[in-house]
Formats: C-alpha cells, sequence, structure tokens
C-alpha cells in the first residue's frame, strides 16, 4: 500500500482509539457514585408484582463497598428478580433503588446502569467463541460488543497490561490465543466474568455461577470470585451450599421475595426458620 492509500486508516485508527470511545454515549451521566457510608446499593420496600403474583415483597437489602455477597433461597424466592431490578430489566412496582446514597436506579435504562458500573452474569455463558480469549477481552474493554472498533483500534500498553492482569485473575493466561470455543464449561465462565471485569465494574451480580462445573472448577471459581473481593463488590446467587459455604463472609436469604435471614453461613444454616423453608420445599 502507497503511503498516501494508508493515510486515511491511520485516521481511522486515530478515531476509534478506545480510550476515546463511547464516552460521549454517557456524557449525559456524569454521576457520581458517593460510598461514603460504606454502602454500594440500597434497596428499600421494593414490591414487584407479576399477573398479581408478588415476586419481591417489602424486600430491603444492602451491599457494603467491596464485599462478597451470597444470597440464597429456594426456586422462585426472587433472586434472579432482584437482579433484573437492580440492572434495570424489570422495574419495581413501588420502592426504591439506590446506586451509592445518590444514584437512583430507577431512572436509568439498563445500558445507563451498565455503563455506571453495575455489571451482570448471566448462567449461561456468552463469549465470542470463534475469537480468541485474548480478543474476547480485548473487545469486552470498549463496553460495547461491537466488533467493528477492534479491526481499526490499536492496544495502548496500558490496555495491554489491564488484559494481562484480568487473564491472570480468571486463570487463562496460558490460554490467551485459544479460540474461546474450544474452552470449557468452565474456562468460558470465567472468561465471562473476565469480560465484565475489563469494564471494571463497582458491583458485579453474578447469578447461579457454578452450575454445571466440575468440582476442580467450582474450587477455582470460588477463589476468583474470592480474589475480587474488596476491589469489587460482588453479589452471588447460588444453589450449591458447599459452593456457597467455600466463599460465604454474609449470606441472605431470601424466601417469597423478601429477606428471611441474614448473617454467616453458620448463623444462616442454624436459623429455625431458615431449615423450615428448605425442609418444606
Ligand atoms: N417475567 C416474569 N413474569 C411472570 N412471572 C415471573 C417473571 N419473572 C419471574 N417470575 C416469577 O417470580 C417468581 C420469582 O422468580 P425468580 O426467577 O426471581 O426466582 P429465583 O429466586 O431466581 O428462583 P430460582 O432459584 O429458581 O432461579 C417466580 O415465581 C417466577 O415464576
Ligand atoms: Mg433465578
Amino acid at each position: 500500500m502507497n503511503p498516501a492509500a494508508r493515510k486515511p486508516v491511520e485516521q481511522l485508527r486515530e478515531s476509534m482509539r478506545r480510550d476515546r470511545q463511547w464516552r460521549f454515549m454517557y456524557s449525559t451521566l456524569d454521576l457520581e457514585l458517593d460510598v461514603s457510608q460504606g454502602v454500594i446499593l440500597y434497596l428499600e420496600g421494593l414490591h414487584v408484582s407479576f399477573d398479581g403474583f408478588k415476586a419481591i415483597n417489602d424486600l430491603n437489602f444492602y451491599v457494603n463497598a467491596g464485599e462478597l455477597r451470597c444470597v440464597i433461597g429456594p426456586n422462585g424466592a426472587g433472586k434472579t428478580t432482584m437482579m433484573d431490578i437492580i440492572t434495570g430489566k424489570t422495574r419495581p412496582d413501588g420502592g426504591t433503588a439506590s446506586f451509592g446514597r445518590s444514584i437512583d436506579l430507577l431512572q436509568l435504562s439498563e445500558p445507563e446502569i451498565a455503563a455506571l458500573g453495575i455489571g451482570r452474569k448471566f448462567q449461561k455463558p456468552t463469549v465470542f467463541e470463534s475469537h480468541t480469549v485474548f480478543q474476547n477481552l480485548e473487545l469486552a474493554m470498549a463496553g460495547d460488543k461491537r466488533v467493528f472498533p477492534t479491526l481499526f483500534a490499536r492496544l495502548t500498553g496500558e490496555q495491554r497490561d489491564r488484559i494481562h492482569e484480568v487473564l491472570t485473575t480468571i486463570g487463562l493466561q496460558e490460554l490467551l490465543d485459544q479460540d474461546a470455543g474450544a474452552l470449557s464449561h468452565g474456562q468460558k465462565q470465567w472468561l465471562e466474568i473476565g469480560m465484565l471485569l475489563m469494564q471494571d465494574p463497582q458491583l458485579l451480580l453474578v447469578d447461579e455461577p457454578v452450575a454445571g462445573m466440575t468440582h476442580q472448577e467450582m474450587d477455582r471459581t470460588a477463589e476468583l470470585l474470592l480474589s475480587l473481593e474488596g476491589r469489587h463488590s460482588v453479589v452471588v446467587v447460588e444453589h450449591d451450599m458447599d459452593f456457597v459455604r467455600s466463599i460465604a463472609k454474609r449470606v441472605t436469604v431470601l424466601h417469597q421475595g423478601a429477606v428471611l435471614a441474614e448473617g454467616s453461613m453458620d448463623e444462616v444454616q442454624n436459623d429455625p426458620r431458615v431449615i423450615e423453608v428448605y425442609l418444606g420445599e
């Protein structure tokens, strides 16, 4: 290619630089996260009904900044619905939800909430199978899953470092050049957590992360989630009690759309109300 022809490409590259991207999309969202009370998420008096059925029924739930919280509860307790409210997917009929002290989540759209730093991991991994592990993380960095920008944008050294840092966190540094489609189920789950981490979320919501994993993969997932504590606030919903025990600090038990009990794993497991709910299933 002659130098004159290359120039437009260079210009395009420049305009596509990742550190310049997407910010404009959220410039109206210059909202400051206020965790001065040590609390990153406040849910108060929430109600959600589906055709008259009270899926969430006066729910009060708080998460501290940097904490790793486990949420358990029988099927239909409202765990996923709670995450849907936090991420803007479901609008409650009543109550309040705020990110830090001042950001009213109920006024924001799903993409706005994601852009503010609330990441969500769904149960089924959604990685780009025909891209490498490294490329998946690279794509996730833009905060937008469009492929086009990476064709032109060059990574800065800092961005490269960040990708390698996340690769280490998720334990896939040896597999960085492998196509994501060739990863095991567990590895795909870690990669997807890594993709969320690329956006450096303040709060990470993880719904049933170890379903379908081998024991070894579960142990590795426990390590991974524990390593996020302090830097991110994490809410983990999980049915597997051995797994919950392996990561639990504070555990919240949801039942019929409200908090039934909260405390250490031992406290909630020995709570007669919790025992009744689980044995009564
Ligand atoms: N979009 C919806 N429309 C109608 N009912 C719904 C909807 N979403 C959830 N529900 C109902 O609300 C209740 C709570 O569901 P939710 O998915 O929050 O429970 P969960 O605690 O996540 O359960 P599980 O452990 O089975 O995942 C259930 O009875 C469910 O059938
Ligand atoms: Mg659920």
